[in-house]
């Protein structure tokens, strides 16, 4: 792939380390602009890896890649909610998220769902409001004796037949 052109691909099990690093680079370095370094580790400090790896390989995962270079990923579950969403420090603003979410919901489609839903950040907010999400409430999440506000959100799609394979 040319070093500047994006490309979305399955996510594969070799693929759990570095979409690891990448997501805790992703909310210590972006997200940190709306937590607190103490929330900032609630959620993404000393992560099990098995665990990782398990959750990112039992449910649909796209990574998207610049080049040669893991720029971001993202992961639906069966029920058309979008579990993760992160893309790297260095690619921010660059539609990397858009094209994972414009594959995440032509899965959806074909699956004969009309609704998307997340559990969006105070940083992914606004991205999620710009790609057609409406906030259906606002919350309070308990991790690691922390507490982390976001949103639960969800996005309205039209109803096409189900075509091809699952994701
Ligand atoms: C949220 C996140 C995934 C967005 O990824 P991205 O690739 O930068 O998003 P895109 O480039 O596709 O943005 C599309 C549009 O969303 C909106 N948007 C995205 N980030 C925004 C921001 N920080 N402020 C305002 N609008 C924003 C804009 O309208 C943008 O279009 P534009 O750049 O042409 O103005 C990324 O910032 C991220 O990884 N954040 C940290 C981790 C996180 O919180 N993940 C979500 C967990 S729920």
């Amino acid at each position: 792939m040319p070093g500047n052109a994006l490309g979305i691909r399955d996510y594969r099990p070799r693929d759990a380390d570095s979409t690891l690093a990448l997501f805790q680079r992703a909310v210590r370095e972006v997200a940190a602009r709306d937590y607190t370094p103490a929330q900032l580790e609630a959620w993404a400090g000393d992560m099990d890896q098995r665990v990782w790896a398990h959750s990112l390989e039992r449910q649909c995962t796209w990574v998207a890649m610049w080049g040669s270079t893991l720029a971001g990923f993202a992961s639906l579950n069966d029920h058309g909610h979008i579990d993760m969403m992160f893309v790297s420090p260095e690619h921010q603003r660059r539609g990397v998220a858009s094209t994972l979410l414009m594959t995440a919901e032509q899965a959806v489609r074909q699956r004969g769902m009309n609704r998307m839903t997340t559990e969006a950040s105070l940083t992914a907010l606004p991205f999620f409001k710009a790609r057609g999400f409406e906030v259906v409430k606002a919350q309070e999440i308990e991790r690691r004796g922390q507490v982390l506000r976001n949103f639960r959100m969800q996005k309205c799609l039209k109803k096409i037949k189900p075509v091809g394979k699952r994701c």
